[in-house]
């Protein structure tokens, strides 16, 4: 007999989004020994040597200094391990003149954790009874916003406006000013820059223009910068972090090579910080002090934003000029597939307009040719309006070998000539 779940209960005890997706993939992966799978479908960042070196020496200078009994074996401050709030505040006011104190700063178990209680301090039913929306200006966005709040008819996307270049077969997404709403019912804004799964980069203005619709209302607008510069600065065009005034500034260790450490890092005013940091106390105490340790020494060195620029940033940026040129090469010119602008993160996105099946159809027939991707329908979480495009999209991880990336693109093209001829 299963057992009796609250309504809190039975929300976070179902997969959400892509983590369901990646339980199919797993068992497929599982099922099919001896099949060659190529899988273009992971989040997980590649184990780079020079990275996973870095780490390993500043483990080992943790393991014989003085500090180490300190730090694994006591608890410590909910904020975070002081060193690390220090050199992050150190860093940041160097590098963007900025004036933060340590009161700024949040470290949280990994930033999804921060998501959380972001999106539920600030988001779903106040003591008046009162729907306070969490805002996503732009679908799709993370799949792992969808499992947050307790209050799905909290979550609230808005679709995008549409740059098309049809002789390049190329897009971008763009917020829909006009249609976007931000007012007092509005309890935060959330969105990632560079976008996971698209690319995306929202300008500097759009940013500023979010920020602005929201700073009246003192609305929190959360930045997730999981893959912005400092660290892993996986952007591949020009873009400027921005804080300040009702901006809360998120960062990821996870895509500088920490995944299993679960590192978050917020930024932002004192207030805001407060109300986060008690939910944390409440929910954790704190994160894990030895990742802290080591991410102090690797920002406080100027180690990680150096690693960042020189040798995560390259390497993905190269794969994704592998999926380009694969895709220019082997798709059929005639046919109306658009690739997003690669401007960040660790995918490319792939809009095949009218598509005649289901993005989950399409995933399927790729896996019977040996090719495992994400469909993007799991990554429009709050979107709540009918549109075909959200079936017609296809997420590619660029964590795999260039010669996979480039077999796993002739696939697809073949498998997507034969639907478009078939119509199904
Ligand atoms: C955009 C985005 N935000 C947040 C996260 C969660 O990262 P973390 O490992 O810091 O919890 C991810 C993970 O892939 C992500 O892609």
């Amino acid at each position: 007999m299963n057992p009796a779940l609250t309504q809190f209960g039975d929300k976070m005890s179902h997969l959400t989004g892509v983590r369901a997706i990646m339980k199919d993939i797993k068992e497929t992966l599982q099922a099919g020994v001896g099949q060659q799978y190529i899988n273009l479908s992971p989040g997980n960042p590649v184990i780079l040597p020079e990275v996973e070196e870095l780490w390993r020496e500043y483990t080992t200078e943790l393991l014989n200094g003085q500090d180490f009994g300190n730090v694994v074996c006591r608890y410590g401050d909910s904020q975070g391990y002081e060193p690390l709030i220090e050199a992050v505040v150190n860093f940041f006011n160097q590098r963007y003149n900025l004036n933060l104190t340590n009161r700024n700063i949040l470290i949280t178990p990994g930033s999804q954790s921060l998501y959380f209680y972001a999106t539920n301090a600030f988001g779903g039913y106040t003591s008046s009874g009162k729907l306070k929306q969490i805002v996503l200006p732009l679908s799709p966005d993370y799949t792992g916003y969808g499992g947050l709040t307790l209050f799905p008819e909290a979550l609230f996307a808005y679709k995008p406006a549409l740059d098309i270049d049809t002789a390049g077969h190329t897009f971008k997404y763009r917020p829909d000013f006009s249609k976007l709403n931000i007012d007092e019912s509005t309890g935060c804004v959330l969105f990632s820059r560079p976008c996971n799964p698209t690319g995306n980069v929202l300008t500097d203005d759009e940013v500023r223009k979010i920020a602005a619709l929201a700073e009246p209302y003192d609305i929190p607008v959360l930045i997730d910068s999981a893959y912005a510069p400092p660290f892993p600065a996986l952007n591949f065009t020009e873009m400027t972090p921005i804080f300040g005034g009702n901006i809360i500034h998120c960062m990821s260790l996870s895509k500088v090579g920490l995944p299993g450490e679960r590192i978050g890092i917020a930024i932002g005013e004192e207030k805001y910080i407060n109300v986060l940091e008690s939910f944390q106390t409440n929910m954790c105490i704190h994160s894990s002090r030895y990742g802290q340790a080591i991410a102090a020494r690797a920002i406080e060195t100027g180690m990680l934003a150096d690693i960042a620029t020189s040798v995560i940033r390259p390497y993905y940026q190269k794969k994704f000029t592998v999926v380009e040129s694969t895709l220019d090469e082997a798709m059929p010119k005639d046919l109306p597939w658009f690739l997003h602008r690669g401007e960040g993160a660790i995918f490319a996105w792939i809009w095949f307009e009218d598509l005649p099946i289901t993005d989950w159809e399409l995933y399927q027939q790729l896996k019977q040719v040996g090719v495992i991707v994400v469909p993007g329908s799991s990554f429009f979480p709050g979107l709540r309006e009918d549109w075909k495009h959200k079936q017609e999209c296809i997420r590619i991880s660029l964590t795999a070998t260039d010669e996979d990336i480039e077999t796993g693109m002739r696939r697809l093209a073949k498998v997507i000539q034969d639907v478009y001829k078939r119509g199904n």
